[in-house]
């Protein structure tokens, strides 16, 4: 039987609390005396045919977090603001969050939000640039820099624009174009003018956050400046980031070199000399350390070097990789890579164009887009198109139009449709696809443990044991 919103929202809710009590061993009696609340209301807060309030569950919450070690975010679900699988923003809702900002007096850009949710860290905007030049220089004075910002920006470029970047204290100005793309890197410094006075000359600000931001962020911060700093390894070259993650997983061990040299059937001098000029390991060797150390060999490779030679990459529209979806065959879609983002934890940023239309509704037809990833999507074409999902066995349909955006959940069976099931027209979405907190090491984890345990962990509202 499928599940309205509302007894999923009362089971994740009594989920996370009985959770966090089974795991400190505590039944509902127990937690309620020691806590100092009523035995009732935590009854009601575990009973996922209860309907509880706000304000009962966040003074629990607080009275919890008080007495366990528990934080907030441990106990209270993150509204699901997607709960069919997708969530739109119209043009017209995101001209209603309209407003401009002026830097040095001068009004600079106008910012509209785009679709966004809880459930992944998407602040996507559009920005419409206020300011003029007529050069593309760097130093120009009509330039205001901001000071930059955490988040990983893939910015999408409409008309002509100049992107201005600063990295190790050198500014940059490139000319941009319409369709170009750019993913910039954390904090760097960093401004847009527009070259024209005519047309609309924006860009996508799609910023977007990796795995730092949220739980592991509040955990550095917990740790305080000077134990945080220690979570950045060597990353200077290659070998040294080899060899700091090896030292790094030895000290998790408090393994000596001298037993890691005994292992590894080397001598203390030729391990200290492979370390410090990892190259020489070979793969064998880098596997049988990773064994030691009770990792997987991909833990040992070198971090990439996510900023590159300037902190930027600069994807022009005539250089993307662009191929055919599902195939040369019969398109359906043609793809443009928008830039090359292994670099930015598996985030992918793609234009889509749809070529073909076809007219039946079976749902085993090869337009059908289906992936891991946390998607977001604007239409930046001059023609509506639907766009088509299937979630949870139930299909719908939402016209899109030029300007419109939404966000997909990850595995949501998607495709894009032309209303008339015309073959002309412009209908073009930019899609930024991200992992989200289920990245690399999540997978594994979800992998190892299989479907059942996964199911559990997410809806279980069970007492460890039976009374
Ligand atoms: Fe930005």
């Amino acid at each position: 039987m499928e599940l309205d919103h509302a007894s999923i929202g009362r089971i994740r809710r009594a989920n996370l609390i009985r959770v966090a009590l089974n795991d400190l061993k505590r039944d509902a009696q127990t937690a309620a005396c020691e806590a100092g609340v009523s035995a009732v209301a935590v009854g009601e807060l575990l009973d996922p045919s209860r309907d509880v309030s706000q304000r009962d569950l966040l003074d629990l919450a607080l009275a919890l977090s008080h007495r366990y070690p528990l934080s907030l975010r441990d106990l209270i679900p993150i509204e699901d603001d997607a709960p069919t699988g997708v969530r739109t923003m119209t043009q017209r809702e995101s001209t209603l969050s309209t407003r401009r900002f002026s830097r040095c007096g001068i009004e600079y850009y106008e910012y509209l939000d785009t679709a966004m949710t809880r459930a992944a860290m998407f602040r996507p905007e559009l920005l419409r640039m206020l300011v003029n030049v007529n050069d593309n220089s760097a130093d120009n004075p009509a330039v205001s820099w901001n000071n930059g910002h955490f988040l990983f920006q893939l910015t999408y470029f409409i008309g002509d624009v100049n992107y201005y970047h600063e990295f190790n204290g050198k500014r940059y100005c490139f000319e941009m174009n319409d369709g170009d793309a750019a993913i910039g890197m954390p904090y760097c410094r960093h401004s847009f003018t527009s070259r024209r006075t005519d047309g609309e000359n924006a860009i996508l600000a799609l910023t977007f956050g990796g795995r730092l931001p949220g739980d592991p962020q509040q955990e550095l911060s917990l740790l305080g400046p000077e134990l945080a700093g220690r979570f950045v390894l060597d990353g200077s070259t290659p070998d040294a980031s080899i060899a700091s993650k090896i030292d790094f997983y030895r000290n998790r061990l408090s393994l000596t070199i001298e037993e890691l040299a005994g292992r590894l059937n080397m001598t203390i001098t030729e391990l200290t000399s492979s370390l410090t000029d990892a190259a020489t390991l070979s793969d064998c060797q880098l596997k049988h350390i990773a064994d030691v150390l009770h990792v997987t060999p991909t833990a040992l490779q070198p971090s990439p070097d996510v900023r590159g030679q300037i902190g930027v990459y600069i994807a022009r529209q005539r250089d993307s990789p662009v191929w055919n979806f599902p195939g040369d065959a019969k398109p359906i879609y043609r793809v443009r890579e928008l830039c090359g983002t292994k670099a930015v934890h598996g985030a992918v940023g793609l234009e889509m164009t749809l070529l073909d239309a076809p007219a039946n509704t079976d749902t085993d037809r090869k337009d059908y887009l289906e992936h891991g990833l946390h998607q977001y999507g604007y239409v930046v074409g001059a023609d509506q198109m639907d766009l088509e999902w299937i979630h949870e066995g139930v299909s719908r349909r939402q016209r899109l139009n030029h300007g419109d955006s939404f966000y997909c959940k990850p595995f949501v069976k998607h495709r894009f449709v032309a209303p008339d099931n015309s073959r002309s027209g412009d209908r073009r979405v930019v899609l930024l696809r991200i992992p989200g907190k289920l990245g690399p090491d999540q997978l594994d984890e979800a992998t190892t443990l299989g479907a059942d345990a996964i199911q559990r962990l997410i809806s279980d509202t069970t007492q460890w044991y039976s009374a």
